[in-house]
């Protein structure tokens, strides 16, 4: 496999799980696109590229419906050599550190994270499918949670429900793709060390970590490992198929 000729592109890309995703992926020879609303997206790959890799980066809300269908024009060149998606862009509100219960819950605020993650992802992988299909091979990866799998106390019911609704495209769309070559997996996190983990503050994330069998919060690092495997072409009978990377603290 010619990773060189196999570019990946990667959501939320400018810190935190997404950024080590690009890193991992970069490291494994692939050109790299680091997408994020946030313009911390350039100096992350720019970084990518001090270290000789090849990286781009697009400044963009994955749920501006106008800018993701321009992305085969912003990226030119590169885009006919799409061939690996991560959908990692991912919001949890806080407020406080906590989140909102169901009933103090604005129906704004329910909208925006479905948006975001479940929608964004939507759009953004249907976008990306074209090249994948015209060279008849592709890896979909999308980052969902532990509260897709089960019940947990920290996020909130919108997040749940889109991180649960994004594995349900994945389980469709894994169907749908597979004759053109094209796998669709999940990767699905309990609780990591980043920036969005640390809303909640050091004392409960030191409590949760106690209650975890390997004894820690995950690093980003462990997730991009799943995410990298994935993308590989070792992988490409797994489809429609979740790595729970969690530190054992949710086995199923
Ligand atoms: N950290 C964890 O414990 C954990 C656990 C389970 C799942 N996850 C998931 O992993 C992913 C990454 O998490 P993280 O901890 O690195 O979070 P993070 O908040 O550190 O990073 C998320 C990135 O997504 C970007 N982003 C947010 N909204 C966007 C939008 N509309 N368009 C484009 N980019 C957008 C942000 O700017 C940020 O760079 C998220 O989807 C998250 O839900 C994280």
């Amino acid at each position: 496999m010619h990773t060189a000729d196999k570019a990946a592109l990667i959501t939320g890309a400018a810190r935190g799980i997404g950024r080590e995703i690009a890193r991992q992926l970069a490291a494994r020879g692939h050109p790299v696109v680091l997408l994020d609303a946030h313009a911390g997206v350039m100096d992350a790959a720019q970084a990518l590229c001090d270290e000789g890799h090849a990286a781009r980066a697009v400044c963009l809300d994955v749920t501006d419906e106008a800018a993701v269908k321009e992305l085969p024009d912003a990226l030119k060149d590169l885009w006919p050599s799409l061939a690996i998606v991560v959908n990692n862009a991912g919001i949890s509100p806080k407020h406080e550190g906590r989140k909102r219960e169901v009933m103090d819950m604005p129906l704004e605020e329910w909208r925006r994270v479905l948006e975001v993650n479940l929608t964004g992802g939507f759009m953004i992988t249907r976008q990306c499918l074209a090249p994948m299909v015209r060279t008849g091979w592709g890896r979909v990866v999308m980052v969902t949670s532990q509260a897709a799998r089960v019940r947990t106390p920290v996020p909130g019911a919108h997040y749940a429900a889109s991180k649960s609704g994004l594995a349900g495209l994945a389980r469709i769309l894994a169907g749908e793709v597979a004759r053109h070559g094209i796998t669709v997996n999940c990767v699905a996190p309990g609780r990591v060390e980043s920036d969005m983990t640390a809303e909640v503050g050091q004392a409960l994330n030191t409590d949760l970590a106690r209650t975890i069998p390997l004894g820690r919060l995950g690093q980003a690092g462990d997730v991009a490992a799943a995410v990298a495997f994935f993308t590989s072409a070792e992988a490409g009978y797994i489809t429609g198929a979740t790595i729970d990377v969690n530190g054992g603290n949710t086995m199923l």
